[in-house]
């Protein structure tokens, strides 16, 4: 719960108050919350629940969370939840007129390259991404001239920039099949390292690598999954695929955020660790109270700069508007449209 945001609210803008009758909105947030909001805490979220419902109605805005937004935003105010590719097929479909997009600057700039004629907010332009940054156009031109005639896959966690360079997108949740796709023997996979080997392993594709990580899951590492296994008898490990090799190698499922959520509910397990950013586990276990989550705590400082008051400012003043340069953006829809039509799978 990001509680110091919505107390400290630095802008002001918000219903002290709360209303004096629930709306729908705020029972059924106030339903799924139930177990890991507390009730005092509740009162202080109820307002933003409402405000930024009844603002998003009025605006005709759809609101996409990702897995990794905090339990208020994925449970409280979001249409549409869901990993990488799962949002941007929602961007896609939505007929809203403004996108408002809880997650990082990539997945807003993935919703603008695909919907050009849609206003897309984000409630904080400096939620970056290690990823993103790791890679320019430049070096992806210069790639090219250094292995001439392998395409060139890229993982959405890049700028708009970057995907107007490439053949192909790809997310955690299709990355094997996208590569395949192509039919080449050899494919310029960029810019994740951790998830461009994990593919190479599985894949007779020769992959031509980058050096880029995600400075949340590169952090986890093989011993501390052998302790967890030590201190929790019987837990079922589920890892994304953004984690070293030494650390996949110890997990039971690897796959998107989406995959993993999939799997908890499949594995049938009563004890469970997802080796990934920390909300996501709070989410999942907002809606599995009979399973134990064990909680190793990393968390995305750029994902974590969405906040209720930060999404209410957004909708109020109608910022910050996300803009990509229409040529950019012209260049960069045809790799994600082609990698939307490639049937997307989820992890082992
Ligand atoms: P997913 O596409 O699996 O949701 O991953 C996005 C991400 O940023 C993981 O760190
Ligand atoms: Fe980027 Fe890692 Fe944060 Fe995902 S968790 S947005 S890959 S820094």
């Amino acid at each position: 719960m990001n509680l110091a945001a919505v107390v400290a609210n630095p802008e002001g803008t918000f219903p002290r108050a709360l209303p004096p009758r629930a709306t729908r909105a705020s029972r059924v947030a106030r339903e799924r919350l139930l177990g890991v909001v507390p009730e005092i805490e509740w009162r202080l979220l109820a307002p933003y629940v409402e405000e930024i419902r009844r603002l998003a109605r009025e605006r005709r805005a759809v609101i996409l969370a990702h897995n990794y937004q905090t339990p208020e935003i994925f449970h409280g105010v979001a249409d549409y939840v869901g990993d990488s590719l799962g949002l941007a097929r929602q961007a896609a479909a939505s007929g809203a007129e403004v996108i408002v997009q809880c997650g990082v600057h990539f997945m807003a700039e993935t919703s603008k390259i695909l919907c050009p004629h849609k206003t897309v907010l984000i409630p904080d332009l400096e939620a970056g991404c290690s990823l993103a940054a790791s890679i320019t156009a430049a070096d992806v031109r210069l790639l090219r001239e250094r292995y001439p005639g392998a395409p060139v896959v890229t993982y959405v966690n890049t700028s708009a920039e970057v995907k107007a360079e490439s053949d192909v997108c790809c997310t955690s949740a299709n990355a094997i099949e996208v590569v395949e796709s192509l039919g080449a023997p050899r494919v310029i996979f960029l810019p994740d390292e951790f998830l461009g080997r994990y593919v190479a392993a599985r894949t007779a594709v020769e992959l031509v690598l980058w050096h880029g990580h995600c400075e949340v899951h590169e952090r986890f590492t093989g011993g501390q999954l052998r302790e967890l296994r030590a201190s929790h008898p019987g837990v079922y490990v589920l890892a994304h695929p953004e984690c070293p090799p030494e650390v996949l190698a110890e997990a039971d499922y690897v796959g998107s955020t989406a995959g993993m959520i999939g799997a908890v509910s499949k594995s049938g397990a009563s004890r469970v660790v997802m080796i990934t950013e920390c909300s996501m586990s709070d989410n999942v276990a907002a809606a599995h109270p009979e399973i134990e989550f064990v909680r190793p705590c990393n968390l995305c400082p750029h994902m974590k700069r969405i906040t209720l008051p930060g999404i209410l400012r957004s909708l109020q003043t109608m910022t910050h508007e996300v803009v990509v340069d229409p040529g950019v953006a012209a260049r960069a829809r045809r790799a994600v449209e082609r990698m939307l039509a490639v049937a997307g799978g989820a992890g082992r």
